[in-house]
């Protein structure tokens, strides 16, 4: 008996990896029980997981800075590394940025540092080591890495998933292993093989395939620095700027951009509008991660509602915190990002890779475009991460630019550029294939969309609302902590001025007292008034009370420890 894998599991312990400092201290729900097939899903037709390894010996591409992709069950992405001499298959990760490996690794240097990275199922701990390695035909020597020696704490056994280690593909600053090591030979795998190989095109491309998708003739292909073949047309796609967070905390950089003004339009061919929490993003735009590292892309609960919530026979499953839908029912999803539309194709807008059934042991559907529960931003950092589901939707391209700070050519910004491989009239014909037996029955009453007024909502549970509270202050801290330095620097302004005028008031009072006794005080031939403020005759509440406490014969020898305060 094949033990099952619970996805979710996965999802969590990439949650941990990726987004750190939001899953910390164990706020992370688990989800359970995601129940995916350990074999593949699709049965023994490994006709696209083979074409996949042909494609890497057939060397048909420019170079080898093209390498294969492997696709697990849709849920994991996979390519080798070369790494002491030893080939690991490691998952894609875009939405984080360390190395880690696990297994025995030929030639590794312990640096004696150890890292813990926190997942939501546990704490995976290893040290940091270096080693030369080889990745999509680029080498570095001492690349620092962890090497995690207990696995136990992975709540699965991932060599069986077809890997043994994670690539983090973000942004430097996002490093775990370099805030530890402190030193830039510590940078991750991309940063090290741009810096050392000066080039204008400090770019990463990732296509990936989709399984059970008979229509489909898309290799996985991960390249680095050149496009690859017959995608030459990204090219000439919008250059999305990565919206940056704030200089704090950029470990919590992503590959994150906008999107259009109401850039996703849902089943009905309405856009579905929601508000940002980002308290940056313009009006009706969102912020969205594009993570690799993401089986299903996760979306405001509202949006999760609104794609879902009217469809015929759909069911909310709480203890999944997923919607199943009937898989007969196509549904219409398309982002818009730079003024382009990206279609998402109806197979990855309800999945049907997991073995989900109802409560009548029918096989349903998993609604993808999950509501985003345990990797939702406290720091209102973003508001959607785009996963595989939506990665296979596009063959993408993320340019580092001035991200990597040793690379004296590209000094431009970061960008995102992306190529939409979903034709909806094919995936359409695609879907009635597959799902329909080939006969088209979208149009079918029983298929029409539940009108707006009957759409189902999901609960929002208690813990979410509370994070939902607790972000509208959090992602607000830049603003709280420039009130809390304006409110500091007036009351020092405020101190300072009044002893600025006890000051004045004294000398004057000594010139009076001075000049009446015929004595010159330096060059002050003309004692100033004895009250100027007074004088001035404002009427500040302020200024009274600072009158007031000036007849304090106690305020003159205390300023000393007012200025204290
Ligand atoms: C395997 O897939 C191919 C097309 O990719 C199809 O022609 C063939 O019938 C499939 N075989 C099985 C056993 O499903
Ligand atoms: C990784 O390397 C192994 C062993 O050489 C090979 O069997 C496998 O197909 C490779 N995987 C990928 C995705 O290239
Ligand atoms: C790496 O280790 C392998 C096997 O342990 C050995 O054959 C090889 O010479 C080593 N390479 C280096 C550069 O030390
Ligand atoms: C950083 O690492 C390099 C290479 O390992 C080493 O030569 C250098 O001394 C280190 N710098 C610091 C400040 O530790
Ligand atoms: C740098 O890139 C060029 C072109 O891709 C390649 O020929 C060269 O070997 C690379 N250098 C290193 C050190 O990887
Ligand atoms: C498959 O690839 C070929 C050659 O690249 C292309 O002509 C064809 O349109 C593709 N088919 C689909 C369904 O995308
Ligand atoms: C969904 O997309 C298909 C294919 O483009 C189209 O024929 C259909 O009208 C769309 N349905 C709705 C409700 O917009």
């Amino acid at each position: 008996m094949l033990t099952l894998l619970p996805l979710s599991l996965l999802s969590a312990l990439l949650v941990g990896l990726t987004y750190p400092s939001s899953s910390g201290n164990g706020v992370n729900a688990v989800r359970l029980p995601f129940q995916v097939r350990t074999t593949n899903p699709f049965g023994s037709n490994s006709s696209s997981l083979s074409s996949l390894s042909r494609r890497s010996h057939s060397k048909r591409g420019p170079s080898s800075a093209t390498i294969p992709v492997h696709n697990t069950h849709n849920a994991e992405y996979i390519s080798n590394i070369t790494l002491g001499g030893r080939q690991i298959p490691v998952l894609l990760d875009t939405g984080s940025s360390d190395l880690w490996v696990t297994g025995d690794v030929p030639n590794t240097t312990d640096l004696g540092k150890s890292v813990s990275l926190n997942y939501a199922v546990g704490n995976a701990h290893g040290n940091v080591h270096t080693a030369d390695l080889t990745f999509a035909g680029y080498s570095v020597s001492d690349q620092a890495y962890l090497l995690v020696t207990d696995t136990s704490s992975f709540s699965m056994d991932i060599v069986s998933q077809g890997f043994e280690g994670l690539i983090g593909l973000g942004p430097n600053t996002g490093s775990t292993i370099l805030d530890e090591v402190d030193n830039d030979s510590a940078s991750s795998v991309l940063d090290r093989i741009f810096s050392q190989n000066s080039t204008s095109a400090n770019y990463l491309t990732i296509l990936l395939d989709r399984i059970g998708d008979t229509a489909e003739n898309v290799t996985g292909t991960l390249t680095i620095s050149e496009i690859a073949p017959g995608y030459e047309k990204i090219s000439s796609m919008p250059k999305l700027s990565v919206d940056m967070v704030h200089k704090l905390t950029d470990a919590d950089q992503h590959w994150q951009t906008y999107t259009d003004v109401n850039g996703v339009i849902g089943p009905d061919g309405q856009p579905i509008q929601i508000d940002s929490i980002v308290p940056s993003a313009p009006d009706n735009q969102l912020v969205v991660v594009f993570d690799s590292g993401y089986t299903l892309p996760q979306v405001p609960r509202a949006m999760s509602d609104a794609i879902y919530g009217r469809v015929p026979g759909a069911v909310y499953n709480e203890a999944s915190e997923v919607w199943t839908v009937p898989c007969s029912q196509m549904i219409n999803l398309t982002f818009k990002f730079g003024g382009m539309d990206y279609p998402i194709h109806p197979l990855d807008v309800s999945s049907s890779d997991f073995n989900m059934v109802d409560a009548t042991g029918n096989p349903v559907c998993v609604g993808a475009f999950q509501p985003i529960t345990s990797a939702f931003s406290l720091l209102g950092e973003y508001d959607i991460i785009l996963g595989m589901a939506f990665m296979r939707n596009t063959y993408t391209l993320l340019d580092y630019g001035n991200w990597i700070k040793d690379s004296s050519i590209d000094q431009n910004d970061p960008f995102v550029q992306l190529l939409p491989l979903t034709d909806p009239t094919t995936a359409k014909n695609d879907f009635v294939k597959i799902r329909l037996s080939g006969v088209d029955s979208t149009g079918d009453a029983a298929h029409q969309l539940l009108p707006a007024d009957q759409m189902q909502h999901s609960p929002f549970s208690a813990g979410e609302k509370k994070k939902m509270y607790a972000e509208k202050v959090l992602s607000r801290w830049p603003y709280i902590l420039v009130g809390c330095l304006v409110f500091v620097l007036l009351m020092i302004g405020l101190i300072t001025w009044r002893c600025c005028v006890w000051r004045k008031r004294r000398n004057a009072a000594k010139a009076k007292t001075a000049a009446s006794m015929g004595i010159s005080t330096g060059g002050l031939s003309k004692p100033e008034p004895a009250y100027p403020l007074e004088m001035q005759g404002t009427s500040s509440p302020v200024l009274a009370k600072t009158n007031y406490s000036m007849d304090d014969p106690y305020a003159y020898h205390d300023t000393k420890a007012r200025d204290v305060v």
